[in-house]
Formats: C-alpha cells, sequence, structure tokens
C-alpha cells in the first residue's frame, strides 16, 4: 500500500476514501449531484466566482459541474482529489443545505503537499463557517493523510480568502506578479501555506 512519508517521519495511508466529518455546525461529506441546485445558488453568483476559475453557470451547467466533481471522493495519485460539501445541521440534527464546499488536493504524494480550495454562499458569510470547515480539512490532511504541508493559491485581491488564511495560520509564501491571464486581465498569485508542525503547535 502506499503511503505518504512527511519530515517529520509520520506517515499517513493513501489510498484515502473520503468520509463524513462532523463539526460544530457543518456535516462536511462528499458532494453529490443531488447537491446541485444548492450549488448552482452559488455558482450562479458573480461576486461568488469572481476569484475563482469557474465561469457563472446556470442551473444546467452547474448540475454538470457538480455530478463532474462528485466523482472526487478518493486520494491515491498526484492530482487526486476530494470535493466536500459542506452541510448546514440543523439544530434539532436534520439535514441542511449545501451551504459551500471544499476542495482538498494531493498535489505531491512524495512530498506531502496538498492544495486547498473552499467556496461558500455569500448568504452565509461572515459567520466562521469557512474558517470551522477548513479547520476540519485542515486536521484532515494533517492527521489521516500526513500532509507535511498544505497550500492555498488566491488572487490577493480576494481579501476574504486571504482573511481567511490569515485566521487558519497560513503564512503567506509567495507573491507572482501578473502570472496568469485572468478572465480578461493580468492577475496576480499568492501562495499561503502551513506546515504539520505549524498546525500541531498552534495556539
Ligand atoms: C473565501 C470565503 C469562503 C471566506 O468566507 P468568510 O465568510 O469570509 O469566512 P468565514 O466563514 O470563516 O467567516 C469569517 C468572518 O466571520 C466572523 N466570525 C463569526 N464567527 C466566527 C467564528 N466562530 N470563527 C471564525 N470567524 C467567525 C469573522 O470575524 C469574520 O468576519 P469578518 O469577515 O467581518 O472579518 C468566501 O469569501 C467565499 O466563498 N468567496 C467566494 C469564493 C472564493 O473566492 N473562494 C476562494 C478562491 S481562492
Amino acid at each position: 500500500m502506499a503511503r505518504i512519508v512527511t519530515g517529520a517521519g509520520t506517515s499517513a495511508t493513501v489510498p484515502f476514501d473520503a468520509h463524513p466529518i462532523h463539526t460544530e455546525r457543518l456535516l462536511l461529506r462528499p458532494l453529490t449531484e443531488d447537491d446541485a441546485d444548492d450549488v448552482a445558488a452559488y455558482q450562479a453568483r458573480p461576486d461568488v466566482v469572481r476569484y475563482l476559475p469557474w465561469p457563472e453557470r446556470n442551473a444546467a451547467e452547474s448540475r454538470e459541474h457538480t455530478r463532474k466533481r462528485a466523482a472526487f471522493t478518493h486520494l491515491a495519485d498526484d492530482g487526486d482529489g476530494l470535493i466536500l460539501a459542506a452541510e448546514l445541521v440543523g439544530a434539532d440534527g436534520a439535514p441542511g443545505p449545501v451551504i459551500g464546499d471544499l476542495s482538498v488536493f494531493l498535489k505531491d504524494r512524495e512530498n506531502a503537499q496538498i492544495a486547498l480550495g473552499w467556496v461558500f454562499h455569500p448568504d452565509w458569510h461572515g459567520q466562521g463557517f469557512a474558517t470551522e470547515a477548513a479547520t476540519a480539512v485542515l486536521d484532515l490532511a494533517f492527521g489521516e493523510l500526513g500532509a507535511h504541508r498544505v497550500f492555498a493559491e488566491l488572487d490577493p485581491r480576494n481579501e476574504a480568502s486571504v482573511a481567511l488564511c490569515l485566521r487558519l495560520g497560513m503564512r503567506l509564501e509567495a507573491h507572482f506578479v501578473e502570472s496568469e491571464f485572468f478572465k480578461g486581465e493580468w492577475s496576480d498569485l499568492q501562495v499561503f501555506a502551513i506546515l504539520a508542525r505549524d498546525w500541531t503547535t498552534r495556539s
């Protein structure tokens, strides 16, 4: 069985199959095609996709995109990914809507490098849901997956995403200037990252 070996000498097993993760207010579980309507509610919004490599999608396009992303449930080789729906859990424990999703990509198995991405519906911004979900995903990455380094790439104009990285304890590692012609203009790219030892010793 292949293993990810981290610099600290710890390891985690791949292949890895996504499983549900409960947080205080959310259930993180593999995205399914049944989530397409909820996903469409945020994928259709220009403010949501502004800094995502996505166009604004209509309902049919969003369903097709969700159907494809629902296949991302397994990590084994470089390029594999998990797409986790962030489902709001009601006070009575009843399942609620999917209010966002997170991506976890195995970028480099040999070097235990994992990339994260996140998107939430604006109706649910500003309440710590993204922080809560991303914290659980970092626990997964540095726990079961044995990541050595987890990173996120973003446009520095995406202030909410920058703030999320900083709240999570990620450090700014790199700023590439006009490295991508994105949505009609030259755009900068920043890389934020956190190491396993930073995560385990954070206060
Ligand atoms: C990036 C994104 C997920 C961040 O969402 P967010 O709502 O700002 O982040 P959180 O859910 O963690 O909420 C943080 C806010 O809630 C507040 N908050 C309230 N309770 C909180 C709690 N328990 N924990 C953390 N923050 C809490 C924080 O103070 C912060 O408020 P502020 O925005 O006034 O500073 C969101 O902007 C988004 O989906 N953007 C569109 C998609 C996108 O661009 N994705 C990234 C591409 S790189």
